[in-house]
């Protein structure tokens, strides 16, 4: 029997030539073609370790370097019974074109049409070397496991544009950072820590027991600010990291402090979201994330300076006046902010009712201001088919306090 490799623990040296690329999978001139075991070994890490934490795959993989979806491929065919689904996206047009035809060879569809090609090719040609790829197809074609879901799109993982909707519940984050001449960072030049950018951008999609792996050559230095490391090795010449992201969470200690803080510098916050439920409650009633909270844009800058001093930063930004700040420790502020006329009428940004931020409530015997309660439960009604969970028992607790008729959602929901 083959000794394993010490640094390897999941995988031994074996003959991984159907794999090769240009072989069946397609090669690109300007890419970098790593190890099949080096993708085969990160992705049963990932997978061990999520297993231990009590979740079992399938697993929803996002890939934000995916390059040609060589990686992505190989684990696929390899693991392809522990995959869900795959997203994968790069900011290089060829890459992804690339990475739409290999990732292709998943379907049987996609397959059968690579193994006409290559017998196209066998009858034009009369090359061994075409022959050996068909071979190589019709194998990898008994490992396929369908159906893997795909999304594949072109995208800077670097710009301000949030990532689309469907990047979510992500289990695992694959990532090959860019280094070298080959395959350099795009779109770098304002950004001293493009990795940190990128961890942040990911963090609020993932599922909530994940992992990121993130690879990178061994002179590369990488920031990790609101991950904890689970574990770092080295494979070959590449660096590894696996990390976990430290859980969001506004505890009722976290929100009375900001907001006394906020309170003594003037900035006028109303709380809004599970929090604002809370408050007008007078007792917390599930966990929260993040606080939501509305301010007029007029005070937007004297809030961020605020929460800079805090250790916040800007994770997310939806446009200018729907944004969201973290600190390193798994706190988070979602901010809506709103545009007043001259008399104090709410007149643009986010357009909550004049009306709608006369709330007060009281968290830890702390008096705050908040949405009002039938605003409150107007907002949250729309939302009780998709989280009821969530909402069912907030709307009744509201109804019944503030003697408020509920609402036809919530009557159509519990009939
Ligand atoms: C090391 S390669 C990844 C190779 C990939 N694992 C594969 O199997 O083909 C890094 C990739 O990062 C991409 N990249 C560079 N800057 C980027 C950015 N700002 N946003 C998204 N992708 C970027 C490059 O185009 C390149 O394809």
């Amino acid at each position: 029997m083959e000794r394993k490799d010490k640094k390897y623990k999941f995988t031994n040296k074996e003959n991984y030539e159907d794999y090769s690329s240009g072989r069946v999978l397609y090669g690109a001139p300007n890419a970098t073609n790593f190890p099949v075991r080096f993708s085969s070994e990160i992705f049963q890490r990932c997978n061990d370790y999520l297993s231990k934490k009590g979740k079992q795959g399938p697993y929803t993989i996002y890939d934000p370097f995916c390059g040609i979806g060589y990686s992505l491929s190989v684990m696929s065919f390899l693991h392809g019974s522990d995959i869900k689904s795959i997203i994968a996206s790069d900011v290089d047009k060829t890459m992804i074109e690339f990475a739409e035809k290999n990732l292709s060879l998943l379907t049987i569809k996609g397959l059968n049409t690579r193994i006409e090609e290559l017998q196209g090719f066998i009858e034009k040609y009369k090359k061994d070397s075409h022959k050996e790829s068909l071979e190589s197809a019709y194998r990898l074609k008994e490992k396929l496991v369908e159906p893997i879901g795909l999304q594949i799109f072109q995208f800077n993982i670097l710009t301000n544009e949030p990532l689309l909707d469907f990047v979510k519940n992500i289990d695992i984050v694959i990532a090959d950072l860019p280094y070298g001449k080959l395959t350099n960072w795009e779109d770098v030049e304002n950004e001293s820590n493009p990795t940190q950018r990128f961890l942040d951008k990911v963090r609020d999609r993932l599922s909530k027991e994940s992992i990121v792996a993130v690879s990178f050559n061994k002179k590369q230095k990488v920031e990790y600010e609101g991950f904890n490391k689970i574990k770092a090795f080295t494979l070959g010449k590449r660096k590894v990291l696996l990390l976990e992201p430290i859980k969001f969470e506004m505890k009722t200690v976290d929100v009375v402090e900001l907001y006394s803080d906020l309170e003594n510098l003037g900035i006028k916050v109303w709380i809004d979201g599970g929090w604002g439920v809370d408050a007008l409650l007078g007792k917390q009633i599930r966990e929260h994330q993040d606080l939501d909270i509305a301010i007029n844009q007029k005070d937007v800058e004297p809030l961020l300076k605020t929460l800079t001093k805090l250790g916040y930063r800007e994770l997310k930004k939806d446009n200018d006046h729907n944004f969201v700040w973290a600190d390193n420790f798994g706190h988070g502020v979602d901010i809506h902010a709103f545009i007043t006329d001259k008399n104090g009428s709410i007149i643009g940004g986010i357009m909550y009712p004049n009306e709608s931020l006369t709330g007060l409530g009281t968290i830890n015997a702390h008096s705050v201001r908040c949405i009002s309660a039938k605003y409150m439960i107007e907002f949250l009604a729309p939302w009780l088919n998709k989280h009821p969970h969530k909402y069912l028992e907030a709307i009744s607790a509201l109804c019944k306090k503030f003697k408020i008729e509920y609402p036809i959602e919530y009557i159509k929901f519990t009939k």
